[in-house]
């Protein structure tokens, strides 16, 4: 923090080896580390600065998923970092609390560096989410889960070693899904929990994979929150899908000597045979492990209402657009193209965005904005998949309806992108960008 009350971040992007598996070691990519980055935390209101220094061997960014901020300062492929140079966007986050992330966006390279470990977690505190009593020590209560698929070659190493994991030999049409699932770096972990509740925050940090979450007990959980912020209440589950990009967060209750186990059960995809089998959507996979011990410190109740903000509702005369998402890496008919702009949306406009995919799945994602699912083919979504969000799972043939309200920044010369978050189709162009005039 300087003296203006500006809090400045040291973000190193680097190289390095890391033991993923038992005894092997792996060369990866990470901030400040050899695998992936610190979690960043500030609140409503504050002006952050973030020193950005690439020390990959090729050029890279870092982008801020979730954060309303000006479009010179989003990191995305407009604003690559070169290897050995610096980069210093700043703003102030002006945006309720939530779990939002990083991770790079270099023009069709995105899959590479972030399958290889630079992302981490960005969350984001307001008064609103102080007064409310959810837990929120970090890393004793308050927990960030980031699920990750990998798939290593024989003698250990990340597959496709330092070619692009774009490599068709490793990606179908879905990219590549991995057979070895990494929480937060870590291979078959568990936590050890201190107190009744635990609230986890889940990033899908995954290039393609699909996750349908439950407990092994069939035990249900709340869901607290999704992508940009908490919901109104918590909402009472046994399975939540998480596409790619997309964050859950969730309250978890452990009776002492418990060990339920976090794991993803087969149906996530909803495609039916044999889309769900191509996009990994019959695969089960543990991903970690509660161990409650035989005595734990009771957690306070559950609030039964969360954030107050008002729902996000379109006017009768809110401006559509359509985006057909499908053929060979293409939304409406065209591939990404940094020299075009594909949409200009008035500062501060809600409109209704109504995004089709074809035959595969797909996880919409649009940058400095967040939005409410109006409905899913006709249907309005579940109590828990209504909140504020920034990313949303297309499953197949589906038309998905959003309500979306777009930031004040204007900048008529540098575009945001709204894209596929599968990262195999956003580095094949399923991407597109819009600037707020
Ligand atoms: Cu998470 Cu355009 O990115
Ligand atoms: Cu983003
Ligand atoms: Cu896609």
């Amino acid at each position: 923090v300087d003296a203006d009350g500006r809090k400045h971040f040291d973000l190193r992007l680097q190289t390095g080896r890391s033991e993923l598996l038992p005894g092997r070691s792996t060369e990866t990519w990470g901030v400040n580390g050899a695998y992936l980055g610190p979690t960043i935390r500030a609140r409503t209101g504050d002006d952050v600065t973030m020193h950005v220094r690439n020390d990959l061997p090729e050029a890279s960014s870092l982008h801020w998923h979730g954060m309303r901020l000006p479009a010179k300062m989003d990191g995305g492929p407009h604003q690559e970092v070169a290897p050995g140079a610096t980069w210093s966007p700043h703003w102030t986050v002006k945006q309720p609390a939530a779990s939002l992330w990083y991770h790079p966006h270099p023009h069709g390279k995105t899959a590479k560096h972030v399958y290889r470990g630079v992302s981490g977690m960005f969350l984001v505190d307001d008064a609103e989410s102080d007064g409310l009593e959810l837990p929120d020590e970090y890393g004793v209560d308050d927990i960030p889960l980031v699920i990750q698929d990998k798939k290593f070659t024989e003698d250990g190493e990340l597959a496709s070693g330092n070619e692009s994991i774009l490599d068709e030999s490793v990606s179908g049409e879905t990219g590549i899904l991995g057979d070895t699932i990494l929480v937060n770096g870590t291979h078959d972990p568990h936590f050890q929990a201190s107190r009744t509740l635990t609230r986890l925050r889940v990033l899908n940090g995954s290039p393609a994979r699909i996750y349908n979450l439950g407990f092994d007990d069939g035990r249900s959980f709340r869901v607290i929150g999704t992508d940009s912020g908490l919901l109104p209440a918590p909402q009472e589950r046994e399975r939540v899908v998480v596409s790619p990009g997309e964050r859950v967060e969730l309250l978890v209750r452990l009776e002492p000597g418990e060990s339920p186990v976090l794991r993803s059960f087969p149906g996530g995809v909803g495609a039916g045979f044999p889309q769900d089998r191509l996009s990994g959507g019959d695969d089960t996979f543990d991903l970690i492990q509660l161990r409650a011990p035989t005595t734990l410190e009771p957690s306070q109740d559950i609030p039964e209402k969360l954030a107050e903000g008002e729902r996000l509702t379109a006017p009768p005369d809110a401006r559509v657009r359509e985006f057909k998402l499908g053929g060979t890496s293409r939304i409406n008919g065209e591939r990404m193209d940094m020299a075009r702009i594909d949409e200009v949306v008035p500062a501060g406009a809600i409109e209704v965005w109504e995004v089709r995919g074809g035959g595969n799945p797909h996880s919409f994602h649009i940058h400095d904005v967040a939005f409410r699912i109006l409905d899913i083919d006709g249907e309005p979504p579940p109590a828990w998949l209504a909140g504020r969000k920034d990313t949303v799972y297309l499953p197949p043939g589906k038309r998905v309806r959003l309500v979306v309200e777009f930031g004040t920044d204007v900048d008529p010369e540098v575009p945001y992108m709204y894209h596929c978050h599968l990262l195999y189709h956003e580095d094949n162009g399923m991407m597109g960008q819009f600037v707020i005039v």
